[in-house]
């Protein structure tokens, strides 16, 4: 009997643990943390309004949070808006500097998200959320989000969708997989049994003679099969 394995493809099996490394990276957050989505980017046709996604997170709480958003135009930052938010909750006086713009998150859930009407292709660019937390010794941080306007609507970018997608295929076929290898163990484990008895039973089949089945089995084929 042959035994046919079923491999695994290792950049099948890589890209899980890929995924949990990121999870970790995500969920090990301490002092303050900005964060623009799971999707750092945008692609947005001229003409369009967008949101620029921004929310800040702290598990020591906040006090006169500096916070702005930035633009980088050809390598020179630009400020769009800043503001100091007294504590969470409170929405804050925004600054604007920055024609179209309008501050939407309200600091409502800790949401300092902006609206840009009416997109140009000079607005397309990389855009920093900058944080400040005066109780953390005003430690910097920040997030990226791009924002690329296009003529229309070409095919979106799936980059993500199809990392995270492989991903979660690679847990399926890996899970999959291992049922698949634990099947087929228990199966030759089986086999082997079955094979030993059978050996058994033609090595002693000389003196086989109260051995029902088996016993008859050995008497058709009185020589031990070899293969
Ligand atoms: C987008 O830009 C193109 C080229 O500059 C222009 O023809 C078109 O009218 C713009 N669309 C909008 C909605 O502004
Ligand atoms: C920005 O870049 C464009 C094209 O690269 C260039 O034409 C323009 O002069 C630059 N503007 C500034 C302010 O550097
Ligand atoms: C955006 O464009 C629309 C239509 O062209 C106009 O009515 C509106 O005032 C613009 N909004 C801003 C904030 O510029
Ligand atoms: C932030 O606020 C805007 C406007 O209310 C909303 O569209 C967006 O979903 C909010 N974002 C988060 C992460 O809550
Ligand atoms: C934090 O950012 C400010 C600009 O907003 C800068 O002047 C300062 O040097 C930065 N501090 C650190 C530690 O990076």
């Amino acid at each position: 009997m042959e035994v046919r394995w079923i491999g695994v493809e290792p950049s099948k099996l890589g890209s899980p643990y890929a995924a949990f490394t990121l999870l970790l990276g995500v969920w090990s957050a301490q002092g303050l943390e900005m964060s623009v989505g799971k999707i750092p980017f945008l692609e947005a046709v001229n003409g369009s309004t967008v949101m620029l996604p921004c929310t800040y997170a702290s598990c020591i709480g906040i006090k006169d949070l500096y916070f702005n958003w930035q633009y980088n135009d050809n390598g020179t930052m630009q400020k769009v808006c800043d503001a100091v938010i007294p504590t969470e909750d409170v929405e804050p006086n925004v600054n604007i500097f920055k024609d179209r713009v309008e501050f939407i998150g309200k600091n409502h859930k800790n949401n300092i998200s902006i609206l840009i009407w009416n997109i140009t292709f000079e607005d397309g660019g990389l855009y920093t959320c900058f944080g400040r937390n005066p109780k953390e010794k005003n430690k910097n941080h920040s997030a990226v989000f791009h924002l690329i306007v296009v003529d229309e609507l070409r095919v979106v970018d799936n980059t993500l969708t199809i990392i995270i997608a492989s991903a979660v295929g690679g847990t399926i076929a890996f899970l999959m997989a291992f049922m698949l290898l634990k099947n087929l163990t228990l199966f030759v484990l089986a086999k082997l049994e079955e094979k030993n008895k059978e050996c058994l039973v033609s090595s002693s089949g000389i003196d086989n003679t109260e051995n029902g089945l088996s016993g008859s089995k050995a008497d058709s084929k009185p020589t031990a099969k070899k293969k």
